[in-house]
């Protein structure tokens, strides 16, 4: 079967929905910035602080072209979705999932993070980024998940109800 991409923004729980739906799926899991530290031996804040951001979304395209097309859960980076060109491509995929959450929410989920460079930018006013990409995920996604008040089992069976039943 095609891959399942999750997109959505920075603290919307697509690494632990992914992990929740290797659980149920048995597929294996794969996440962009992982695969960017891994492919060019090197952490996300470091690329920000030495290369900047965009060397960094250059990196993001060459991995999210290095994604297995089969019988795998990618997990995506936040603003995976700000290249056209990536958005193009992972709408001929198919199978994308964007999980929605409310900046509430996301405040909530990411209170203590250190290792998002663009969420601990002060400069950057990341209220407007959500607002400014949330038409971008709704444009390539094939279903939306809202995950506000929901447990992560309950937002993996939704997926999986809406996509494969
Ligand atoms: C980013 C999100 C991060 C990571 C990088 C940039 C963004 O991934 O790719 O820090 O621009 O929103 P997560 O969405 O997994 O936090």
């Amino acid at each position: 079967m095609k891959s399942l991409y999750l997109i959505g923004f920075m603290g919307s729980g697509k690494t632990s929905i992914a992990e929740r739906l290797h659980q149920k799926l048995g597929w294996e899991v794969e996440d962009t910035d992982q695969l960017i530290e891994e492919w060019y031996q090197t952490t996300i804040p470091t690329i920000f602080k030495e290369k900047g951001e965009l060397v960094f979304r250059q990196y993001e395209t060459t991995v999210l072209l290095k994604t297995t097309r089969k019988n795998t859960i990618i997990s995506t980076g936040g603003g995976i979705i700000e290249k056209e060109s990536n958005r193009e491509w992972l709408k001929e995929q198919g199978n994308v999932v964007f999980l929605s959450a409310s900046w509430e929410e996301i405040n909530q989920r990411l209170i203590h993070d250190q290792n998002r460079p663009i969420w601990n930018n002060q400069d950057r006013d990341k209220k407007k980024l959500l607002a400014d990409r949330l038409p971008l995920y709704r444009e390539i996604a094939d279903i939306v998940v809202e995950t506000d008040g929901k447990t992560e089992h309950e937002i993996a069976e939704e997926i999986m109800n809406r996509l494969f039943v």
